[in-house]
């Protein structure tokens, strides 16, 4: 699959599972009851009830995630922090609680129904920090430098292109900042049977990176510090439940992913002091002897 029908099926998916919660039911594919919460064990019980309290009923049953990235990433009064991929809201109406009515929360997504539904939950919280913005992780639609916090619950690994979204989340970082994501992480090797399936992909497992490729591509990017916590650890049962309902050959893949599959909390900071402009004045230096223009406005000197 390219990178363009990755992004149709997961549109479609998550676009139905935001429908499922706008007509009162959970978004989870396994069938429980209005408001009986998901038996996914991936995004089941992520919020204790005092989170939960403080956010609408919808923000909720959307919770799509498989950690608490609002509760990891010590989040401080008047910051700027921006959720990749927000879906129904939930870690982003956390986050504008955190960072007061001095701070903003944003979040961004690209399946119009989650969008509508974020927007429906920001409307029944009140709060007015809060932003959503329709747009792909790939190019986020927000400046270089503005944010002090990215989080992420549970979306990158569905992204065809993660060096990309890497590379956009330092590049709207301010130099210091930091990133603070939940995500899938596969200990070893991914079963090829299982990358294979879209199914599986939009399910949130086939797309996940393996531990050591996830730190290597946040080194790439220019984050330093990189580190992954291991918070959930999904064993051979988990596995088998959750991929009965993808019609998936599970007692073969349950075999493979036994003890593979964990949910991480991964952390990194974009250094202090920006590489791209501690690169400047050699770059400018050089043009300069050159006659021409190297400021980064028009040499395209982002990050
Ligand atoms: C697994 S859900 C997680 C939603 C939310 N973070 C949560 O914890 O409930 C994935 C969400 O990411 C969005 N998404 C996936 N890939 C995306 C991309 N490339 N650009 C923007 N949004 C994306 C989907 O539309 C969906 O709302």
């Amino acid at each position: 699959m390219n990178t363009s029908d990755v992004k149709d099926v997961v549109k479609q998916k998550y676009g139905e599972a935001a429908s499922r919660v706008a007509q009162g039911a959970t978004s989870s594919c396994c069938g429980g009851a209005p408001g009986s919460g998901s038996c996914d064990p991936i995004t089941s019980n992520l919020y204790d009830p005092a989170q939960a309290g403080q956010v609408p009923e919808k923000a909720l049953l959307a919770s799509l995630g498989c950690g608490n990235p609002t509760a990891l990433a010590e989040l401080q009064p008047g910051e700027t922090v921006l959720d990749l991929g927000s879906g129904g809201g939930i870690d982003v109406l956390l986050s504008a609680r955190r960072v007061g009515p001095t701070g903003r929360a944003f979040g961004l997504d690209m399946t119009d129904e989650m969008l509508a539904l974020a927007e429906e939950n920001k409307r029944k919280s009140g709060l007015a920090n809060v932003h959503f913005l329709k747009g792909e992780i790939e190019n986020i639609p927000l400046p270089d430098n503005s944010v002090d916090v990215v989080i992420s619950n549970c979306v990158i690994n569905l992204s065809g292109d993660k060096d990309r979204v890497l590379r956009e989340a330092f590049r709207v970082l301010k130099p210091g900042g930091r990133f603070a994501v939940s995500d899938v992480v596969v200990r070893g090797e991914m079963p090829a049977a299982i990358q294979k399936t879209a199914e599986l992909w939009a399910g949130c497992v086939a797309g996940a990176l393996s531990d050591s490729d996830y730190l290597a591509k946040l080194a790439a990017a220019g984050f330093d510090n990189a580190d992954i916590e291991v918070t959930r650890v999904y064993n051979i049962e988990d596995a088998r439940e959750f991929l009965a309902g993808q019609g998936a050959d599970v007692q073969e893949l349950a075999r493979q992913a036994d003890g593979k599959f964990v949910s991480g909390f991964v952390r990194a900071v974009k250094p202090p002091v920006d590489r791209a402009a501690s690169a400047v004045p050699a770059t400018a230096a050089k043009a300069a002897s050159a006659g021409s223009c190297c400021a980064p406005s028009c040499c395209g000197g982002g990050v």
